[in-house]
């Protein structure tokens, strides 16, 4: 199977090229290496996928590239790239429409001319807002809090059309709060693990009660994985989310307890566009896809703090 994996040096795409080519994909992966937080990391996320076994980079963006040549033979597009990020995308609108949304739609239109199996989408609890109920199902209405949930539900609405009208194999995962090693550096878990190990105070916007479904990194692929197999309406939506929910109190104790450090908590209001509570109901996704979180927040935190403890070994030697 050869699939096209875009985002391919991000936090998401990475460690879905891993596990590609770990059974046995032939992966392109193409990514413009976007500069929205340190190149360096991405740098880095690519430094660990480049020598595998067939794998391939391509540096290109999404939003030019020439898509009938990257999509010469792919069974399986897995469409991560995007802008990601809730806070700057009040003040940085055009960049987000432009990733999110207008790339989203040239891939899909290079997608109609070919033969899928699948064209699995990254999306968004983001696309939810505060939701009326909880559990929160697909069928809930959505109502972005933030720009960047637009842009996401946009994209989202973009898969649901191609299908309808072309279709194109399409399943959108919409993620709740991804975690684990090479986890973006504006990410909370990311930031509060490197001031915990840096000795450094932790920005806490609100309260520290705003309640979220934290999903493990490998939970993530696996539902990516488990999308191409699975007997999926093309246009469906579907929640991949962490088993439990929990408070970023819960989260700031578990990091105290694996680093062995109290952090230094820099109360600041709550932010724009930041909602208070997501929570999953994924039994969607178990029946679909046969899949299911496996990964406790625990487990999950404490291998991105050895992530993170390596990592700051290997810069200050
Ligand atoms: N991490 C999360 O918690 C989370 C939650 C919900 C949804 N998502 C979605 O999952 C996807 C992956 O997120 P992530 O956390 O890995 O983000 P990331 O920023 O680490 O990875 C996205 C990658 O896409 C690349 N990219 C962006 N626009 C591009 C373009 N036009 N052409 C080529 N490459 C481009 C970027 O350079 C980046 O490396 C995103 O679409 C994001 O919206 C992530």
């Amino acid at each position: 199977m050869r699939a096209l994996v875009t985002g391919s040096a991000g936090f998401v795409g990475s460690h879905l090229v891993e596990q590609l080519c770990a059974s046995g994909w032939q992966v392109v992966g193409v990514d413009c290496l976007v500069p929205y937080y340190d190149v360096a990391q991405k740098q880095a996320n690519l430094a660990e996928i480049e020598g595998l076994a067939g794998f391939e980079h391509v540096d290109a963006d999404l939003r030019a590239a020439d898509l009938p040549a990257l999509l010469q033979g792919v069974d399986v597009v897995f469409h991560q790239a995007g802008q990601p990020g809730v806070r700057a995308s009040w003040d940085e609108f055009e960049s987000y429409v432009q990733h999110n949304v207008l790339a989203t739609q040239r891939l899909l239109d290079a997608a109609r001319r070919v033969s899928l199996r699948r064209f699995v989408y990254a999306s968004s609890s983001s696309v939810y807002g505060n939701a009326a109920t909880y559990p929160t199902r697909e069928d809930t209405l959505p109502r972005p809090q933030s720009p960047y949930g637009v842009t996401k539900l946009a994209a989202e609405h973009l898969c649901g059309l191609y299908a309808r009208n072309w279709d194109v194999p399409t399943v959108s995962l919409r993620y709740f709060t991804v975690y684990g090693p090479r986890q973006r550096p504006d990410m909370a878990m990311h930031r509060l693990i490197q001031a915990a190990l840096t000795r450094e105070a932790f920005p806490l916007f609100g309260s520290g009660d705003q309640v979220r479904d934290f999903t493990f990194v490998g939970d993530v692929v696996a539902a990516n994985l488990a999308a191409v197999t699975a007997d999926v309406r093309h246009g469906a939506v579907l929640n991949v989310a962490g088993a439990r929910s929990h408070t970023l109190n819960d989260v700031i104790a578990v990091v105290e307890r694996l680093t062995e450090r109290s952090v230094a908590l820099d109360r600041r209001p709550a932010q724009a566009g930041d909602v208070d509570r997501t929570g999953a109901d994924v039994s969607a996704a178990e029946t679909v896809l046969r899949w299911s979180p496996q990964t406790p927040v625990d487990a999950g935190l404490e291998r991105q703090v050895r992530w993170h403890i390596d990592r700051l070994g290997r810069r200050s030697s």
